[in-house]
């Protein structure tokens, strides 16, 4: 087992009810005034947006919004905020959506507290000492940004997709009410559902010796999703199942089912060069590669892949076990309508010319590489996307 710090300082409050606490909670961690950040409308249609606005108002708290956040983030809202929250003197910062809202939110949250470019944090020039406070109303389970230390921009100018992790980026709270994602298309659903589960498998696929109770965390988590997201994909409008996919994706990401050990995250830093050269969903991208991953770095602990096919897939013990667990995750997949390869995720084949782009952005022209189960330079990046390209 390695050494490791597990700190998850967000407050959740969950339930029918929980946006009941936003004003209390806005109060309890000093909120002056307020910036709402959401994304291209739904959570202005379901009503939540003007419902906050309202609450705000009634409670007398001052607040500027800024909406317009899509997918995969871009860096030019963060410093449209970044702006505007310094000529209002903004001093608490609220997302209301999902991962992209809530990285955005975060992204202006480092970037007021900061001289510099908030680039440099993504880029690597500098690391962050501050941040504005953040808190979320979530409106769709999938990043887990809203208990991460994570955040992830575009910059569309460079064409680079980027994280920055540190604690200072963590929400002080997260108002999570299920009842919230029962408008969310099956398709988004089904990416969520996707990303939840990967960021359990990114951690579960470790070059460490496995460590009992986080293993058995992980699995329990992913057969959970696995078992619940099936379910939810033939009953949307379940609350329960709702409610329990919802606090998965927190869990998934929040550090719980990595203790100890090391993460691998290869087929996430694979997939944010496909959302930044084709605009793809998050959770999609991630579906088109993994088992293209998986079958490319089996070899290197097969029996890791055994222990994943019988307790999270439900594989039968045997000596085909491992691959048929890569297999069934792919049929799961298919059954929740996300793609497999890289032609079903696009609706054609990459060129080869994009997918040495995508190589080098992901290694950095060969200077970089990603992954710990198996690690990757550009020449493994190559193979894996011609593989998922086939
Ligand atoms: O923009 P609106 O109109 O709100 O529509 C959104 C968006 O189109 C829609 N949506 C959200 N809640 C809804 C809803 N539609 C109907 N009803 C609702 N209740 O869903 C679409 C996707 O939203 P988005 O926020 O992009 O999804 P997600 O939560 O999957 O976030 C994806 C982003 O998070 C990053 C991804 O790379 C991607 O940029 N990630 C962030 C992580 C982190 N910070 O820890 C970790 C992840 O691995 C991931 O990389
Ligand atoms: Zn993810």
């Amino acid at each position: 087992m390695r050494d490791f710090v597990y700190y998850t300082p967000t407050e959740v409050v969950f339930g029918r009810k929980s946006e009941d606490s936003l004003i209390p909670l806005l109060n309890k961690y000093g909120a002056g005034k307020v910036l709402i950040h959401y994304g291209g409308g739904s959570a202005v249609r379901s009503g939540l947006i003007p419902k906050i606005k309202a609450m705000l108002d009634s409670a007398g708290l001052p607040w500027v919004e800024l909406g317009g956040v899509v997918p995969n983030p871009h860096l030019s809202l963060v410093y449209e905020g970044i702006k505007l929250c310094r000529k209002e003197r903004v001093d608490f910062i609220l997302a209301v959506g999902g991962g992209s809202v809530i990285d955005s939110a975060k992204g202006i949250a480092y970037g007021i507290r900061y001289d510099g470019d908030v680039w440099d944090f993504f880029d690597g020039k500098a690391a962050p000492k501050d941040s504005a406070p953040v808190g979320v109303v979530l409106t769709i389970p999938a990043s887990g940004s809203e208990m991460s230390d994570s955040c992830v921009l575009t910059n569309t100018e460079k064409g680079q997709k980027r994280g920055c992790n540190s604690n200072f980026c963590r929400c002080r709270f997260a108002i999570m009410n299920p009842e919230r994602t029962l408008t969310l298309p099956d398709f988004q659903t089904a990416c969520g559902i996707t990303d939840i589960m990967m960021h359990s498998m990114e951690r579960y696929f470790t070059p460490d010796a496995p460590m009992p109770i986080t293993d058995s965390l992980c699995e329990g988590l992913m057969r959970d999703v696995r078992v619940t997201g099936e379910k939810l994909m033939a009953d949307p409008h379940n609350y329960e199942l709702r409610a329990s996919i919802m606090w998965s994706g927190s869990l998934a990401h929040n550090g719980l089912t990595g203790c100890g050990v090391r993460f691998d995250f290869g087929t996430h830093r694979l997939e944010h060069e496909l959302s930044t050269m084709y605009g793809v969903a998050h959770g999609a991208g991630l579906a088109a590669l993994w088992c293209h991953w998986a079958k490319y770095v089996m070899a290197e602990n097969p029996s890791r892949f055994r222990s994943f096919a019988i307790k999270v897939m439900d594989i039968p013990d045997g000596p085909e076990a491992a691959r048929r667990g890569i297999d069934a995750m792919r049929d799961f997949y298919r059954r929740i309508g996300m793609p497999t390869s890289i032609p079903e995720l696009i609706g054609r084949k990459a060129t080869r010319e994009e997918i040495e782009t995508m190589a080098d952005r992901c290694s950095r022209g060969g200077t970089f590489t990603v992954g710990a189960f198996k690690v990757l330079g550009r020449p493994e990046m190559i193979d894996i996307y011609t593989k998922a390209n086939e």
